[in-house]
């Protein structure tokens, strides 16, 4: 009885295991994916420059005096800003420390790059031929992601990376430059017979985005943070293409198409690849709040540069030969191109915290836990 018990009650505790080990390989696959963010690997532009140009020969460099006046120890790091920029909020909001660039980190150490890494670059666009050159390009920051993939299967195995990776967040902020190039030709009297229309000029860029996120997302990206451009026709550059000096249409037009390509190819990308969980940021609604009501959000100063030379600060960037105003956190723009570190501060906040239509579908938080 007790041996002929055990043989027919064989099959159905077996079954119960096996549904326990599948139900096992289901959590903990899921789990591949979420718990806290690891690490976080930072691609872009000056936004997110936080020395890669340093290493690079090229006339896109902050780091002299005065960028950094307000860093701690008032130092000039390379970061386009008078202090902190987005990535430094970034980590500080997740509890970790600021992922380092990736030409400063030696590439015989791939322990390095399990931490984060920071491949963003001052200058760079979507289309390699924005700052040619002058800039590590989007696609050549890919390509060194590649690489750092590549160490970290090596020294973790295939799977641990891809765990890894999957609960990494990627944080990429791309555009601006594209968009900055575009409306300067299409603004100076010898336009380019060549310029498109803008949502054809717009359509371009996110169809070379797309095959961009897609190899990001190939090299096992898996939590995707995509800041927006921000009503670039507004920074201080661009109001000087103006007698008036009113924010430029053109660009900001420019941009908003470009912020809902971007948010329909995210949409697009995470229909058909379930595992891929993002968040959008709309840097231009963000952003236009302040410069539209700067009172309201604690700035006396919306239009004109912190730190430059001619009108409005606006001619010439920052340089240790510029002027530069006493009280930074008033304004809401360092340099002719660049926000202050409080502006940065405050969309980091709003991104993290915050809710559509600002960042959608979800907030970086809500990104973070997923
Ligand atoms: C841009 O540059 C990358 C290499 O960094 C190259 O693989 C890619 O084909 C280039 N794209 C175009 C459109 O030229
Ligand atoms: C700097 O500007 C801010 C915002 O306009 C203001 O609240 C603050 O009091 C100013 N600080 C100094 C030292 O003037």
């Amino acid at each position: 009885m007790g041996a002929s018990a055990t043989v027919t009650s064989l099959p159905c505790s077996m079954a119960i295991v096996v549904a326990f080990l599948l139900a096992a390989a289901a959590t903990s696959f899921m789990a591949a994916s979420a718990g806290p963010v690891p690490a976080i690997y930072v691609l872009g532009d000056s936004l997110a420059d936080v020395g890669n140009n340093n290493y690079l020969l090229t006339f896109l460099k902050a780091d002299f005096a005065h960028n950094g006046i307000d860093y701690p120890g008032g130092k000039a790091t390379g970061r386009f800003s008078n202090g902190k920029n987005f990535p430094d909020f970034l980590a500080e909001k997740l509890g970790l420390a600021t992922s380092p660039p990736y030409l400063g980190l030696s590439s015989s150490n791939a322990a390095n790059y399990v931490n984060g890494v920071n491949f963003a670059s001052g200058g760079a666009g979507v289309s390699n031929a924005t700052n040619q050159n002058q800039c590590l390009s989007f696609d050549k920051q890919i390509d060194y992601l590649a690489s750092v993939y590549a160490s970290l299967v090596q020294s973790l195995g295939q799977q641990q990376a891809a765990a890894h990776l999957s609960k990494s967040l990627f944080a990429i902020t791309i555009g601006s430059n594209d968009i900055i190039h575009y409306a300067k030709s299409m603004s100076s009297s010898t336009k380019r017979p060549s310029s498109p229309p803008t949502q054809q000029f717009v359509d371009a860029l996110v169809q070379t985005l797309t095959g961009q996120l897609q190899r990001l997302y190939n090299l096992g990206a898996r939590r995707l943070l995509f800041l927006g451009t921000g009503p670039v026709g507004c920074c201080p550059s661009l109001r000087e293409l103006s007698a008036a000096k009113d924010c430029s249409a053109v660009a900001n037009d420019a941009s908003a198409r470009f912020n809902a390509g971007a948010a329909k190819l995210l949409a697009g990308m995470a229909a058909r690849s379930t595992d891929l969980r993002y968040a959008v940021f709309d840097s231009s609604a963000a952003l236009f709040r302040y410069i539209n009501n700067p009172a309201a959000y604690g700035f006396a100063e919306a239009k004109a540069a912190c730190c430059g030379l001619g009108d409005m600060n606006a001619k010439i960037g920052c340089t240790p030969l510029s002027f530069y105003c006493a009280n930074r956190t008033s304004h809401v723009f360092w340099d002719f191109y660049h926000p202050t570190e409080t502006t940065a501060r405050m969309l980091t906040d709003t991104a993290f915290d915050g809710s559509a239509p600002l960042i959608f579908p979800m907030n970086i938080r809500q990104l973070s836990a997923v």
